[in-house]
């Protein structure tokens, strides 16, 4: 009989730690409520004591989900851990996760604390926490540069004192896969109580093997993977859940372990969790990609049709990869509108956001008369459905771009209901636009990234449009969608600005 791996997501936590990727309350909900779909064991939701907002999307989170564990992250101090266990009050199923760094330049650098003051610690943490829930995860950060002898003893002391996930981190993706395997399986031989705790790994991308290391670990006993969707996470990201959830599903042959994860749900979570990060998903990644499953060459082709395993070791299907069909057009009802949207694992929370969410589908309707469950999934991330505190709104624009002649756009735009119209020009109908909007706001962000794609075939394709601006330091990014690019580029830009427009002030975990 094979061990059960657990999947413990942090795209709420970890993933959105990377700059840009902020999501708001009601976005975290929608997201955990589509890891639960595809059944997740824990959802790492966030950090309390971050600040209001953070405590707030956790309790949400906690108050929303109901079959997945939901787990809040806190230092090893004694306000972040009651904060943690304040924000999971109304969860079905809690964790606190605390963790203390251990490696020595950690300690003495960032911490400067002794050897024993991190022990003693990471012990109070844990006792601390275990008042709140009776499932406590420690984690000795930067375990993967941290001496062996000293995890053994911390994580020993740890399980003593009620820890019952112990969580080793390649913190700055500095490991190597048979190096970590390793490091997993001297420690499970050697920490006499090891059997007491589920070991759990979290690895990060710096040098591109958390997957990799991850799947090591697994292979020497690791039972809980932590992992994000997409890979999103600090600077390079985490290991990929459907990267990890494939591996071993697709490999049982190595692993004596499986997960519970529904894998249909994957690519709709993917396409969820970088519709509201504008993080896009590049085209070669495993799994998800748009070409992961696109056989382009005749030789392939051919042999994929006499018989699919000759190139496809895993089936598109298994992972909720659909024919992109046509599904619904400018006759259909809300309810065939509702309905396909569940099929998709869509659901709305009001019939105010479904109203709404429908109008856009009948507009768009109009503009393109076969809508795909692409443009379905683009649509309900779209602005018009999101909570994001709309100061500012696109009353109209205007764009001309003619040869021979300069680019100008005329932008009409509310803010906090009072409407300003301004003329600009520029190198192209975008540039013209996005002037024209910088001199009504006058943000003085400066835009890192500019990127557009065609969210299905054809010329009549809606284009997706991710920008990211950056103003002291802090990083936002917006996103839209229309089969008008200019505007399309238009709405993500006003989209940033509003996130930008609301104040943030948020503690980060690890500085
Ligand atoms: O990378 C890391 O070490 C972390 C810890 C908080 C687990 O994210
Ligand atoms: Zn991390």
């Amino acid at each position: 009989m094979s061990d059960k791996l657990i999947i413990f997501d942090t795209t709420l936590r970890d993933g959105e730690q990377s700059p840009g990727a902020s999501m708001t309350k009601d976005e975290k909900v929608r997201i955990a409520k589509s890891l639960e779909r595809m059944k997740v064991d824990v959802i790492e939701a966030g950090f309390p004591i971050a600040s209001v907002g953070d405590f707030e999307a956790v309790e949400a989170v906690a108050n929303a989900i109901t079959d997945s564990r939901i787990c809040a992250l806190s230092r090893a101090l004694g306000g972040d851990i009651d904060r943690a266990g304040e924000a999971l009050r109304g969860a079905n199923a809690s964790r606190i996760h605390t963790f203390i760094a251990t490696s020595p330049i950690h300690m003495e650098m960032k911490l400067r604390m002794s050897p024993d003051q991190v022990v003693e610690n990471a012990v109070k943490a844990v006792k601390r926490a275990r008042q709140y829930t009776d499932d406590v995860e420690f984690s000795p950060e930067d375990a993967g540069r941290s001496e062996p002898d000293f995890l053994c003893r911390i994580l020993e002391a740890v399980i003593d004192a009620g820890g019952t996930t112990l969580n080793i981190p390649d913190t700055v993706g500095y490991n190597l896969p048979n190096q970590f395997g390793e490091l997993i399986h001297t420690l499970r031989e050697r920490i006499p109580n090891s059997d007491k705790a589920i070991f759990s790994v979290h690895c990060h991308n710096d040098l591109g093997l958390a997957v990799a290391n991850s799947l090591s670990a697994v292979l020497n006993g690791a039972r809980q993977v932590e992992c994000t969707i997409n890979g999103l996470g600090e600077r390079a990201g985490n290991a990929a859940l459907e990267e990890v959830v494939m591996a071993v599903r697709t490999r049982q042959d190595m692993f004596s372990c499986d997960t519970d994860i529904d894998t249909t749900q994957i690519l709709t979570a993917s396409r969820l969790v970088s519709g509201i990060t504008g993080f896009a998903v590049q085209p070669n990644k495993a799994i998800v990609g748009a070409n992961a499953f696109a056989h382009e060459s005749g030789i392939h082709q051919d042999g994929v049709l006499k018989n699919r395993e000759t190139y496809e070791i895993m089936r598109a299907e298994d992972v909720g990869w659909h024919t992109n069909r046509m599904v619904l057009g400018k006759h259909s009802g809300r309810n065939a509108f509702r309905t396909r949207l569940e099929e998709l694992g869509i659901s709305f929370d009001s019939e105010a956001d479904l109203n709404a969410a429908f109008k856009r589908f009948k507009e768009l309707a109009d503009k393109k008369h076969e809508i795909f469950d692409a443009d379905l999934q683009a649509l309900v991330t779209d602005t018009s459905t999101r909570e994001v505190d709309e100061r500012i709104r696109l009353v109209s624009l205007l764009a001309h771009s003619e040869t021979g002649e300069t680019p100008r756009a005329i932008v009409t735009l509310s803010i906090d209901g009072g409407e300003q119209k301004i003329e600009s020009t520029g190198g192209g109908p975008v540039d013209a636009a996005f002037k024209a909007v910088e001199k009504i706001v006058q943000s003085q962000t400066e835009l890192q990234l500019y990127s557009v794609s065609n969210i299905t075939k054809g010329t009549d394709s809606q284009g997706e449009v991710n920008v990211r601006l950056e103003k002291g330091g802090r990083i936002v990014s917006g996103q839209g969608s229309d089969t008008d690019i200019v505007t399309a580029s238009v709405k993500a830009y006003i989209q940033a600005l509003n996130k930008m427009l609301v104040p943030s002030e948020r503690a980060h975990p690890q500085v």
